[in-house]
């Protein structure tokens, strides 16, 4: 999808710079070309020759190199690129791009670029928390740059505190992000629902279902990569959230129902792709259930159907599980439910459906529209969906 893209990934001199061929490696594997460069300090804690063999072509590490980019890399360079993510930036670094140095390839090619600038500082706390770093962070952030972190934790010194660089998926997260500013969804505000919701029977026990939440969270993520500003609304599961999107968490149908109707007032865009229970215990027990009968019976009510409840002008899609009959039934439902579009997939499918990370999916729109479509990553599903929403949201 993104084989045509450039990263120009900046190494500088600090402890975190093995951490940054595991950006690379992460770039590559989702189809970025990956371009290096490093400064002379970062070639003494990593080798170049670990970032070439892992995105294949040469890093740059001298102003004056002549490699495939020619006499002036740092402007070929800068011309490739979409975004310039500096991880793990320095005191240093930060400091020279700050005030216009342009004495190593790293600050020069910065120079050089106008595009998204990505920046994830590590150093020592004291480094980090000195007042010329933070004025420096400071006149980076007012002039666009997307800095992420620090985060607080154990120091390569010993100590504890802050100054560790981001962990590399809120990393790779931002910089999507940050990529996709002026994609086909930007200046859209899209809500997302995702997990199956608990609804309590006590304290300890709940019913819910089978759902990940993997097809809500890569919704959500598709739509940070293609430029919206993404609410995700989720109940329980053991997934990290999207970096760059906002979340709430919910748990019972009536908590994602309130959350979302609050959500939807400012939105273009519904997707739900949560699995709702239908049912709750109608009197959950205060207290933990105890097994002194030898049968136990349960009264269940409805749950409010928040497709078929919310209020309010947005585009709405929703999803429909369904083990027999799927056409018929997702049409069905998106009539009832007044949908605008509706991703029907069949949840008997071993390789598709609840836990996998694949989806063979039927889009049908309000217009009649039928798309079937094979087999494919829940990722690249969400991709399709957005395609309609965008159509859609004309
Ligand atoms: N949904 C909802 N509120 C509910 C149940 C479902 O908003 N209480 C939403 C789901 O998130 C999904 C769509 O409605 O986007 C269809 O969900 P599905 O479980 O397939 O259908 P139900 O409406 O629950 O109908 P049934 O279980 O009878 O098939």
């Amino acid at each position: 999808m993104n084989t045509s893209r450039t990263i120009l990934l900046a190494v500088t001199g600090s402890i975190a710079a093995y951490k940054a061929a595991e950006l690379a490696r992460e770039f590559t594997r989702r189809g970025f070309a990956v371009r290096v460069m490093m400064t002379p300090a970062a070639t003494r804690f990593v080798s170049p020759l670990t970032f070439e063999a892992l995105v294949g072509s040469p890093v740059v590490t001298d102003l004056f190199d002549e490699g495939p980019e020619g006499p002036i890399p740092h402007v070929s360079l800068a011309a490739s690129a979409n975004a310039i993510l500096i991880a793990p930036a320095s005191a240093d670094c930060i400091a020279r791009i700050a005030h216009g140095f342009a004495n190593d390839i790293v600050s020069c090619t910065t120079m050089a670029f106008s595009g998204p600038l990505i920046i994830a500082p590590a150093m020592h706390e004291n480094m980090y928390l000195n007042a010329a770093t933070q004025e420096n962070i400071g006149i980076l952030k007012q002039r666009g740059a997307v800095v992420i972190g620090p985060d607080s934790g154990d120091l390569a010194s010993g100590g504890r505190g802050a100054g560790r660089m981001s962990p590399v998926e809120t990393i790779v997260g931002f910089t999507l992000q940050a990529i996709g500013r002026s994609g086909d969804l930007a200046g859209r505000r899209i809500v997302v629902t995702a997990g199956g919701t608990q609804e309590p029977i006590d304290p300890v026990r709940c019913i819910t279902n089978r759902s990940s939440g993997k097809m809500g969270f890569s919704i959500a993520e598709a739509c940070r990569d293609r430029g919206a500003s993404v609410l995700l609304v989720t109940a329980p599961t053991s997934l990290t959230p999207p970096a760059g999107v906002d979340v709430v968490d919910v748990t019972t149908a009536q908590e994602m129902f309130d959350a979302t109707q609050r959500a939807v007032n400012q939105a273009d865009a519904l997707v739900m792709a949560a699995a709702v229970a239908d049912y709750r215990p109608g009197r959950p027990a205060s207290q933990k259930i105890k097994k002194d009968s030898a049968a136990l019976t349960i009264e269940l009510e409805r749950t409010v159907d928040i497709l078929g409840s919310l209020s309010g002008s947005f585009l709405r899609v929703g999803f429909a599980a369904e083990s027999t009959d799927l056409e018929h039934n997702a049409k069905s439902k998106l009539s009832a439910k007044n949908l605008d579009l509706i991703v029907a997939n069949d949840i008997t499918a071993a390789d598709g459906g609840f836990g996998a990370d694949s989806n063979r999916v039927t889009l049908i729109d309000r217009h009649g529209g039928i798309d079937r479509m094979p087999l494919q990553s829940k990722r690249d599903v969400a991709d399709r969906v957005l395609d309609r929403v965008v159509q859609l949201l004309g």
